[in-house]
């Protein structure tokens, strides 16, 4: 996209006048450890509060619920079938609507059900959380947090006493940390990274494996036709994994990848609780809004010009990390950060940054986790909860 330029006499007045209400602002000191007053701290956290990314994925779900529809083809020899889910459309006020594909799959013929009860299926798994969506606003973070024990088959309220969270930056590379991170009880891995060839710096053991609902999609389409399953696993089948829904269209990938399971070769998935993705969402708005303001000086109301609300959105390991302050006694975060020269990835070649994250921001979130838990918003709202003590390796 192309940006115009404005002379820049024009920008300097436009400037100075859009700092003018705030020019308080202006004079605020800069830097990551920077404090709030209390009332702009009151404000971060009603603007964070608004999830204009949650709503669209809420109205997503809900055309797809209305409108949806489920074909299938048959394909190679009648082992699979080609799988078409379609969403109607106009291009213009005039025009007939069209059917256009959401989402195309290749998927074995016998264990996954016909494309009716599919489709009921679908719309079940569409409704609930549509539903939970819509409840989502004044929920109760302390019943997120005791449903996160149950998730990983752990007795309600009965914690791990170890956690480690194995982000998946460069900088592991070279650590070392492999038998430290093994050592703990509960080992979270994200986004299907790899251990293989790295054991020595990232480990090998995996608790639990947390993904975003695109890594799930694209495994299930990538891997239909090569084991008509979701071979979904790098860690082994038997290890759960939890995901966060950010497409609604995913959840057809869900029900379809569990369809394949055998009691031989489970496909243990949790679809993380939308208070859950909620609470995540909150806190990962503040901590950008508060960097916001103290790296541009601006309002916090400017911070949409920045980014674009309907796509911002945290990243898996930050709610990987959320869900860990939930059901661990100690949190121990590895990988997540940068070095000049690192990797984004230890596992791959991504250059860039996503820029629907805001990675700085989140590193600020865990250095308060460390620092001054106090601090962080939101999670104080659940009655009793206390943050454990979590530390930052790298
Ligand atoms: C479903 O389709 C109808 C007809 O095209 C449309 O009017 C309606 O808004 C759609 N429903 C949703 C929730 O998008
Ligand atoms: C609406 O779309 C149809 C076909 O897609 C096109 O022929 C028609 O000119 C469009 N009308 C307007 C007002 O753009
Ligand atoms: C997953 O599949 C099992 C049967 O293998 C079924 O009992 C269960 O209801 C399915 N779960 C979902 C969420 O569809």
């Amino acid at each position: 996209m192309k940006r115009r330029h404005l002379p820049p006499v024009l920008v300097l007045l436009l400037l100075s006048l859009l700092a003018l209400p705030y020019r308080r602002h202006l004079f605020l000191p800069r830097g990551p450890s920077q404090y709030y007053a209390s009332g702009d701290d009151a404000l971060l956290r009603r603007l964070a509060a608004s999830d204009a990314g949650g709503d669209q994925v809420l109205s997503e779900a809900a055309a797809l619920l209305a409108n949806a529809s489920v074909t299938s083809f048959p394909s190679i020899g009648n082992r699979y079938r080609l799988l078409y889910l379609r969403l109607p459309y106009r291009g213009n006020d005039t025009s007939a609507p069209r059917k256009r594909a959401v989402s195309r799959l290749r998927v074995p013929f016998v264990t996954v059900p016909d494309d009716g009860p599919l489709l009921a299926a679908f719309r079940a798994s569409l409704r609930s959380f549509v539903l939970a969506h819509r409840l989502r606003r004044g929920s109760n973070v302390a019943a997120v947090m005791g449903d996160l024990a149950g998730l990983l088959g752990r007795p309600r309220r009965e914690h791990f006493p170890t956690c480690a969270v194995v982000g998946n930056s460069g900088i592991l590379l070279g650590s070392g940390r492999g038998a430290q991170i093994d050592a703990h009880d509960l080992v979270v891995r994200l986004n299907n990274a790899r251990v293989a060839g790295y054991a020595a710096d990232v480990g090998a053991k995996t608790s639990l494996s947390f993904v975003n609902s695109n890594i799930l999609h694209y495994c299930a389409v990538r891997s239909a036709v090569a084991t008509g399953g979701c071979a979904c696993h790098p860690y082994g089948r038997a290890v759960p994994m939890a995901m966060y829904v950010c497409q609604p269209a995913h959840l057809l990938d869900a029900l379809i990848c569990n369809a394949t399971a055998t009691p031989a070769s489970p496909f243990p998935l949790l679809v993380t609780d939308v208070r859950l993705d909620a609470l995540t969402a909150r806190i990962a708005k503040y901590y950008s809004l508060r960097r916001f303001v103290a790296t541009t000086g601006e309002p916090a109301s400017n911070w949409a010009r920045r980014h674009d609300e309907r796509f911002f959105h945290y990243s898996s390991g930050l709610q990987a990390v959320v869900m860990a302050l939930g059901v661990c006694d100690e949190v121990s975060l590895f990988g997540f950060g940068k070095a000049a020269g690192a990797k984004h990835h230890y596992h791959t070649n991504q250059k860039k940054e996503l820029d629907l994250h805001d990675y700085e921001a989140e590193y600020q979130f865990y250095r308060d986790l460390q620092a001054r838990p106090e601090t962080v918003p939101f999670l104080d709202e659940a009655p009793g909860f206390k943050v454990p003590p979590v530390k930052l390796y790298w």
